[in-house]
């Protein structure tokens, strides 16, 4: 049991009051979070908590170089990309330094919707088409065109259903999927609905737009695609006169381990990469690199511009985090860390049946939990009795995928040896506890 004291019921009434009853609040037993350390969040009576999920805050919570880029620029000047300022510049020279010589054209923007947004203005304005392949359990945003685009919400609750210039594919989920880890032609063969998709829209007399993916699916359940898989779909994809666009928004800057980014790990190299979430570390950023050619196609006599985006202090941010992921190793760290957690996992599945597939990347990882390890059918409720009964032993994490089924650890990447002992054991007690 969790003590909940006054001033977080007196919040909870007051949120219920104030704000849209359709923002979820995590938790049965909500946390007032007050403060943060790198990979610890703390709540208003001073307890520590172990953030396993959050992975906004990619070089920590509260992280001191974040802090005093932004307080140092923000005591100057915060303005907007008609003047010029080297802050743009110097980030735009960092970022596309550590991508693909053909992404060479950045644009800033505040949030990964934003960032996704855009890449579909890019992708029509490029290709002067409409019709779009996206994943099943996508998610890209909440505007009303990223809806549109993400299975998750539109064919889920609530939501309106996708229209018919969006192309749903089943994901290259090799746990749930009909071709499995152990056929070294999954890849391929996922990819084939693709090139079904794409006979489609032609017998319709419509042309694709673009393909956009996450390079894992994270919303979609901490998914690894089987090798090959996006470039054989890249290959369909421009055969047929579209762009692809990898959603790097939840796998970029190291996450993974063996690679900067997500793209990289399935050897593609996309036209427009998009990029969110970590690379502001909580500030609101959002990026699209994209090719010179498809830039040019964009810069058609309508004027470009975001308010905010490549604002003066959001440069700032964002260069102190590159710079601080780039310097202190935490691509290797992370792929270090992951492995182990991994390794410390993986003997979970021996004792406790709930656990059907444990899945994973660096510090991405996904342990799916089914009732039954023939039918797979999707243990939602224990998903969420598990994150429940570990926020009360102090560790935090989330579920993710189409059924809410996937356990998902995607920690801060500071996250340590010390800090997956903690993680381990916690759910091991926890599985223990719940199945008996
Ligand atoms: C893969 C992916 N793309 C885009 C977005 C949208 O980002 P934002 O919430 O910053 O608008 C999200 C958010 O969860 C996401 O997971």
């Amino acid at each position: 049991m969790n003590t909940i004291g006054e001033s977080t019921k007196a919040l909870i009434s007051a949120r219920r009051r104030l704000i849209g009853g359709n923002l979820s609040i995590s938790y049965k037993d909500p946390l007032q979070i007050v403060r943060g350390d790198m990979q610890y969040l703390f709540d208003d009576t001073g307890r520590r908590y172990l953030d396993g999920y959050n992975n906004v805050p990619h070089i920590g919570h509260c992280h001191p170089a974040v802090r005093e880029a932004a307080a140092e620029q923000l005591s100057k000047i915060n303005t907007n990309t008609r003047y010029l300022h080297e802050n743009l510049q110097r980030y735009a020279e960092a970022l596309t330094a550590t991508l693909p010589p053909s992404l060479s054209v950045c644009y800033f923007v505040n949030s990964g919707s934003e960032a996704n947004e855009l890449a579909l203005r890019l992708a029509r304005t490029h290709t002067n088409a409409k019709d779009m392949i996206v994943l099943e359990a996508a998610y890209h945003g909440h505007t009303t065109t990223l809806i549109d685009i993400s299975p998750y919400k539109a064919d889920g609750p609530g939501g309106a259903g996708h229209p018919p210039w969006v192309h749903v594919v089943p994901n290259a989920d090799v746990y749930r999927g009909p071709y499995k880890a152990n056929d070294p032609a999954a890849g391929i063969k996922y990819a084939e609905a693709v090139a079904e998709r794409i006979e489609t829209i032609h017998a319709r007399d419509a042309r694709l737009c673009a393909y956009i993916a996450e390079s894992c699916p994270s919303v979609g359940g901490q998914i690894i695609f089987p090798a090959g898989y996006l470039s054989a779909v890249y290959g369909h994809v421009r055969k047929a006169g579209g762009v692809c666009i990898a959603d790097d928004v939840q796998t970029g800057y190291g996450r993974i381990g063996s690679h900067f980014y997500g793209f990289e790990q399935q050897e593609v190299t996309p036209d427009i990469v998009v990029l969110g979430k970590p690379i502001g570390n909580g500030y609101p950023l959002g990026a699209v690199i994209t090719t010179p050619a498809i830039a040019a196609s964009f810069n058609n006599g309508m004027e470009y511009f975001s308010t905010f985006g490549g604002s003066t202090v959001s440069c700032a941010v964002g260069l102190a985090v590159l710079e601080t992921v780039k310097n202190t190793g935490l691509q290797a760290h992370a792929q270090q860390v992951g492995a182990a957690l991994l390794t410390r996992l993986r003997p979970l599945a021996d004792r406790h049946s709930l656990i059907g597939d444990i899945r994973g990347s660096g510090l991405f990882i996904g342990i799916e939990l089914v009732t039954d390890r023939e039918t797979l059918t999707p243990a939602t409720e224990a998903a969420t009795e598990v994150i429940n009964r570990m926020r009360s032993a102090g560790v935090l994490i989330g579920t993710d995928g189409e059924f809410h089924n996937v356990l998902k650890i995607r920690p801060p990447m500071p996250f340590g040896f010390d800090d997956a002992t903690v993680l381990v054991d916690c759910l091991d007690t926890v599985l223990g506890e719940i199945s008996t």
